[in-house]
Parts: C-alpha cells; sequence; structure tokens
C-alpha cells in the first residue's frame, strides 16, 4: 500500500516536473514578484551548462556565493565563479557594480538584468542592487531552482529579457514575534530568505515580551531563564482548533527558547549578506513581565508581576537604576544590532502603577511634568479640553532619555503610536521614528508633525488577521478578513496626508504576532502569500501595479514558494468578474462576463464575492448563469459583500453541460451603496 502511494508520488513528481521543465517557454509569461519597473521580453532564451560560470566583478563576490549557492545544488551544475568584469557574456552569467549609475530617490536597490542568447548581465549602483538582480534572475529560472536537492528533468532556461528596475520605498519590512513563541534559528533564517527573494530588506524582530524574554543579555541572565521551565501554549494541539483564542492568556510564559548572543550575531550576519537590516524591538515601559518577574527590583511596585494581561499595568520603574538596567540592556543589544535602527516598543501601557506610586510622583514633580490639557485631539463631549495625564508625558521623557542614550552610539529609536498619543507629538525627540499601528490617522498626525512613519496599522498589514471568508481560517487572534486585495489596494498616501509630509513615509512592514501561531508552519501560512502583496506594493511604483495581473503572476511564485518547503495559504481562484467605483450605479445595476472558459462540465459552481476597497458594499441581489442568452440557475437572495461580507456566496447548478454554448454569469447588484468600492467576483 505504502509503496504504491510512494510510486505514484514518484509518477506525480515526474509528470509535475517534466510538464514545468520543457513547456516553451517563450509562450510562458513571467511571473516575477515583486513586479519590476521595465521589463521587455525578448526572443530567445538562455541555456545554464555545465560550463556556465559566473564572472563577479569587484564588490560583487558575496552576490555571486549567494546566486552559485543557490544554483548549484537544484541543478548539480558547477557553476564556477571567476573574478573579473568582461564586456559581454559567453555563457557566463556577469555581476558588475557600475560606477557611473545612481540610485534614483537615494534608495538603494537599483539594477539592470540583461539576458540574451549569449549570457546574463546584473549590473547596478551597488552591490545590493547586484543581489536583486540575482534574485530576480532565480525567478525567471525554472521553479526548481528553489530545490535544495538535484532536481532531473528540468531544462535550466531562462527567458531573453532587458529590465530596469528600483525601489519604490526605502523601508520593506516583515515583522517577526519570537517572544510570544519561540522559533528555531533555522526558521528565523528560512523567513529572512523569504523576505530577500522579494527584495524585502527590514526585518523587525520582536525578540522579548511579557510571554518570553529570547535575548541573551550577559549582565542580566535570569531574563532568558525566567521562561525556561515554562509549558509552550498549545505546544501538543491542533492549531486549526478554534477553541484556541478562548485558551490563549497573555502575560503567561510560553515555553522556553532564546537566542543566544552567538545566535544572534549569526543571524544579523545572515541577513546582512541578503542585504537585510535587522532591528531589534526592546519593548519598554510595558510588555516587561518576564523582565519584571526575573527582575522585580526595576519594576515600579518592587514586586513580581501578577496580573496577567496584554495591557499588564507593570511599568518599569524611572529611578536612576532601573533606567541604568535599561541602559545596560539597550547597550548589549547594539553591540549585536549593527542597524542605525531600534526599536522602543512602548504600545499598551497602562499608567495605573506610575500614578500611585510615591517615587514616580515625586520624580515628575522634580522634572516639572505634570497633567495638561490635551492640544491635539478634539474636546471631549461637554467641549471641554481632555486632560492628558502627566504619566502619559513621562513616556515621552523615558523615551526621550533612552533615545539620548542610543544617539550617543549614532542610533535612532523607533516606537508604536503611543509614544506620540497626547502632547507628547510636541516634546517627544524628533529622530523618534513613529509606527501607527491603531489606525493611519496616527500616522497623518505623526507625518504632519515631522516624524518619520512606518506604516504597521493593523489593517491590512497584521497577518495573525485571517485572510479569508472560508471558516476555516478563522482561528486567529485580530479578526479579518484581510485579504491580499486588501494590502494590494492599500493607499500609502491618504487626502489628509500633506504632500510636503509624504517623504515621512519610508515604508511599511507585515506583522506576524505569535500569540497564536505556536510553529513555523503556522507562521508560514498567516505570512504567505500576503507578504507577496506588501513586498510588491513597496517595490513597485503604483502606476504599475495591476492586481489581476499580480494574481496570476503569483501562481508562478507560489511554484517557487512550494519547491522551498512553504506552507503558504493556498491560492484564491482568479476573478470572474472585477468591479471598480463608478460601475455600479445607485439604482440596479448587473455586471456580466464571459465565462465560457471556466464552465466545463455539468454541476455545481460557486460564486463568491471578494470586497477590496471603498466606503460601502455591494447590495446583492441575484447572480444567474445564462447559457446562449438564456438562464439556466440562478440564486437569488440578498447578500452583502462589505468590509463585513454576508451571505455573499450564491450557488449555481448547470443541469447539461453544451460545449458550443456560450456561457455568461450575470450579477443583479440593488439600492444604493457600492458605488465608490472596489472588488471582484470569482466562480469556482
Ligand atoms: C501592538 O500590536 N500592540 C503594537
Amino acid at each position: 500500500m505504502f509503496r504504491q502511494f510512494k510510486i505514484l508520488l514518484t509518477v506525480a513528481w515526474i509528470v509535475t516536473t517534466v510538464s514545468l521543465g520543457t513547456v516553451s517557454l517563450a509562450a510562458q509569461p513571467l511571473t516575477l514578484v515583486p513586479q519590476p519597473v521595465q521589463v521587455e521580453k525578448k526572443e530567445g532564451k538562455f541555456t545554464l551548462t555545465p560550463e556556465t560560470k559566473i564572472i563577479a566583478g569587484k564588490g560583487t563576490e558575496t552576490e555571486a556565493r549567494l546566486l552559485a549557492e543557490r544554483i548549484r545544488p537544484s541543478t548539480g551544475l558547477p557553476v564556477t565563479i571567476s573574478e573579473g568584469s568582461s564586456g559581454k557574456p559567453e555563457n557566463q552569467i556577469i555581476l558588475r557594480l557600475d560606477s557611473t549609475a545612481a540610485d534614483a530617490k537615494a534608495i538603494p536597490g537599483s539594477y539592470t538584468l540583461s539576458v540574451t542568447t549569449e549570457g546574463v548581465v546584473i549590473s547596478a549602483p551597488t552591490p545590493t542592487g547586484v543581489f536583486y538582480g540575482t534574485q530576480t534572475l532565480l525567478q525567471l529560472m525554472p521553479p526548481h531552482v528553489f530545490s535544495a536537492v538535484k532536481v532531473g528533468h528540468v531544462d535550466w532556461v531562462i527567458p531573453c529579457v532587458e529590465i530596469t528596475d528600483a525601489p519604490s520605498f526605502g523601508w520593506r519590512g516583515m515583522h517577526l514575534d519570537t517572544a510570544r513563541h519561540f522559533f528555531p534559528k533555522a526558521f528565523v533564517k528560512k523567513y529572512i530568505d523569504l523576505m530577500a527573494q522579494m527584495k524585502m530588506n527590514r526585518f523587525h524582530w520582536h525578540i522579548v515580551d511579557s510571554e518570553g524574554w529570547r535575548l541573551e543579555i550577559k549582565k542580566y541572565p535570569k531574563l532568558t531563564q525566567i521562561t525556561e521551565d515554562s509549558p509552550a501554549w498549545y505546544s501538543s494541539e491542533d492549531p486549526t482548533d478554534k477553541s484556541r483564542p478562548a485558551k490563549f492568556q497573555y502575560g503567561w510564559f510560553h515555553g522556553g527558547g532564546y537566542y543566544s548572543q552567538e545566535d544572534v550575531k549569526e543571524i544579523v550576519a545572515y541577513a546582512a549578506e541578503r542585504h537585510i537590516d535587522v532591528m531589534p524591538e526592546i519593548e519598554f515601559p510595558a510588555h516587561m513581565m518576564a523582565a519584571l518577574t526575573a527582575y522585580p527590583g526595576f519594576g515600579t511596585t518592587g514586586k513580581v508581576p501578577t496580573i496577567r494581561s496584554n495591557h499588564s499595568p507593570d511599568l518599569i520603574n524611572i529611578d536612576e537604576k532601573s533606567l541604568n538596567f535599561l541602559r545596560d540592556i539597550l547597550d548589549e543589544t547594539m553591540s549585536l544590532f549593527p542597524f542605525e535602527f531600534i526599536h522602543f516598543g512602548g504600545d499598551e501601557a497602562p499608567k495605573w502603577q506610575w500614578e500611585q506610586s510615591e517615587y514616580v510622583q515625586k520624580r515628575m514633580k522634580e522634572l516639572g511634568i505634570k497633567a495638561e490639557e490635551d492640544r491635539h485631539s478634539p474636546p471631549g463631549k461637554d467641549g471641554k479640553p481632555k486632560i492628558v495625564k502627566a504619566e502619559q508625558a513621562l513616556q515621552a521623557w523615558l523615551f526621550n532619555e533612552m533615545a539620548r542614550h542610543v544617539a550617543k552610539q549614532g542610533k535612532r529609536p523607533v516606537g508604536w503610536e503611543e509614544i506620540m498619543h497626547g502632547n507628547n507629538v510636541e516634546t517627544l525627540t524628533k529622530s523618534a521614528v513613529v509606527m501607527p499601528w491603531l489606525s493611519m490617522n496616527s500616522g497623518v498626525k505623526a507625518a504632519n508633525s515631522g516624524f518619520d512613519v512606518l506604516v504597521c496599522t493593523t489593517f491590512p498589514f497584521y497577518l495573525d488577521s485571517y485572510q479569508t471568508s472560508d471558516p476555516s481560517d478563522n482561528w486567529t487572534l485580530y479578526g479579518g478578513p484581510w485579504t491580499l486585495a486588501h494590502i494590494y489596494n492599500y493607499e500609502f498616501f491618504p487626502k489628509s496626508l500633506k504632500p510636503e509630509n509624504r517623504h515621512h513615509i519610508l515604508g511599511a512592514q507585515g506583522q506576524s504576532w505569535s500569540e497564536l501561531m505556536i510553529k513555523p508552519e503556522n507562521v508560514e501560512y498567516q505570512v504567505f502569500p500576503r507578504a507577496a502583496a506588501i513586498a510588491e506594493i513597496l517595490w513597485t511604483p503604483k502606476e504599475k501595479r495591476d492586481y489581476d495581473q499580480f494574481s496570476r503572476r503569483l501562481v508562478g511564485q507560489a511554484n517557487r514558494w512550494r519547491v522551498y518547503g512553504v506552507n503558504y495559504r493556498a491560492l484564491l481562484p482568479l476573478p470572474s468578474i472585477s468591479w471598480t467605483p463608478g460601475e455600479i450605479k445607485t439604482e440596479f445595476s448587473s455586471l456580466e462576463s464571459d465565462v465560457t472558459s471556466q464552465i466545463k462540465k455539468a454541476g455545481k459552481y460557486s460564486v463568491t464575492f471578494r470586497f477590496m476597497a471603498g466606503g460601502h458594499g455591494l447590495d446583492i441581489q441575484s447572480v444567474e448563469l445564462l447559457e446562449n442568452g438564456k438562464s439556466v440557475s440562478a440564486d437569488k437572495h440578498d447578500g452583502f459583500a462589505g468590509a463585513q461580507l454576508r451571505n455573499n456566496e450564491y450557488s449555481l447548478k448547470l443541469d447539461k453541460y453544451n460545449s458550443r454554448a456560450k456561457y455568461i454569469l450575470r450579477v443583479v447588484i440593488k439600492g444604493s451603496g457600492g458605488t465608490d468600492s472596489k472588488g471582484e467576483i470569482v466562480l469556482e
């Protein structure tokens, strides 16, 4: 039985391999993700042979080595590397720095890639650009190049193209929470690889939190020891178990595991070779239960924390010994992470303990920090200005103290949006970078106040949200569904952002919180394919983006993930009809599409509405299938497709299939609403 199964699998593998490897390349569309700025496909192809060499120009040695290391195992070809900078390729892949070129917009990463029948030339002003050229080149090869073992039956061909490319935003980030649940070093490296393959360049490492401190600090060994003997939540459970969210408890330790300083150095170096900077997050004044359990003497109450909550009241104290505790931690952290930016957390910090602490109150008086009218929010219901507590201002004071400390080593601090709430927008150091997460309103306020901003808003960038309306996805923490399309259509520059402040939006990143992601495969499922949409909106200029096309290219990207061993969520089928603002009239409207190519047999079909953007949703009246103009099946029920989806699935049944007929899908929308919306309708 098992043997038969194995034989079947082998046959399936050979069939897929052959079919993927031998189809005429000229006819195949390119499936590059993110989409380059300019692509010109040419006739012909270049074939890798045992004689193909990489020629590494000066300064591109690392990029050449990484490229060879990717190509060798899957192809079994030697792909030797020579130094030099010959003119035209002769069965070579030439990498070279072009000192005469410059990166537009001062964002490193531009490159040109030329594939002719003779070989490949990648040229860029920086090694970063050369690296991105190599990533594009790998995406032009058969997806099997991402295999770690030799794959036979593949023609290692690359279609001829001329590509000119450059990134749109400088910060193309992904975040990973390894505090709530610990992930092995090998997975962190895989995550970094997957980022690099999509030309993402910033890894935000959420390495400490209440549920586990995962960074070795030599001066304070109890930080990492405190969780060692605690059980990991859900460690033996099914991640799709719907009861999981109810069982999760904030603040409890979630198992042991930490990264030694040697591990961190290894990961940072690994990322650096892939042109990814790593930003560690050292959370204060809250999210510190692990730290304050290990060292209660640095907490405001001096006692071991007992209230276990995401909004734990346990805050670090502000006396000199506690500040020095933080400074020591930051010093060791800075010695491990060369990146200019260091994250100070700052989110979800209720101020009760500071309010009740005699010492903190006395110290605030000495510092002249007091409650004030809120000058930056609208008045309360009674028409009077709101009051900002002194303790809120104290948070900015503490942030600024630590900002001054890290500035001595040339570092800039980053914090979640709470750092600038209230009047802190006036007092917070302008070197701070603000991460709006609750809403983009704070991002706009920050940018209009002169702060640099990294967009991390819960919608649509929290990837622990569920990603479709499929109930099997519905086990995550933050709601949803926040789809690929929601991300793809995200507007970075809302009207309220003054045009002169657009440059403050440095970029964005996807958040991958691990409260309920206990295993690497859970993270992969939540993050992929959505990270591809994040990568593309940060790399590809808006005018070159097209969601339908992206969906088609993603099929190729998914092949690469499959070969690489990524547990990505299955891709959604391509839409049959898309609607855009203005297309839906205020009275009854109908949308029609020729679906002859999708109707191949008698049977049941489902039609699903995916809302992507806009203020209102669609009120749906009916969905109908026409055969040569005559209705053969209809589902008439009220449905709604907006930010919430309600009864948005329709069923059709075709009793008899006519292979010569033309089939039309007709959708009737009723009433007002939805005129400004955008979405798609999928027939499956
Ligand atoms: C956050 O999600 N608390 C930044």
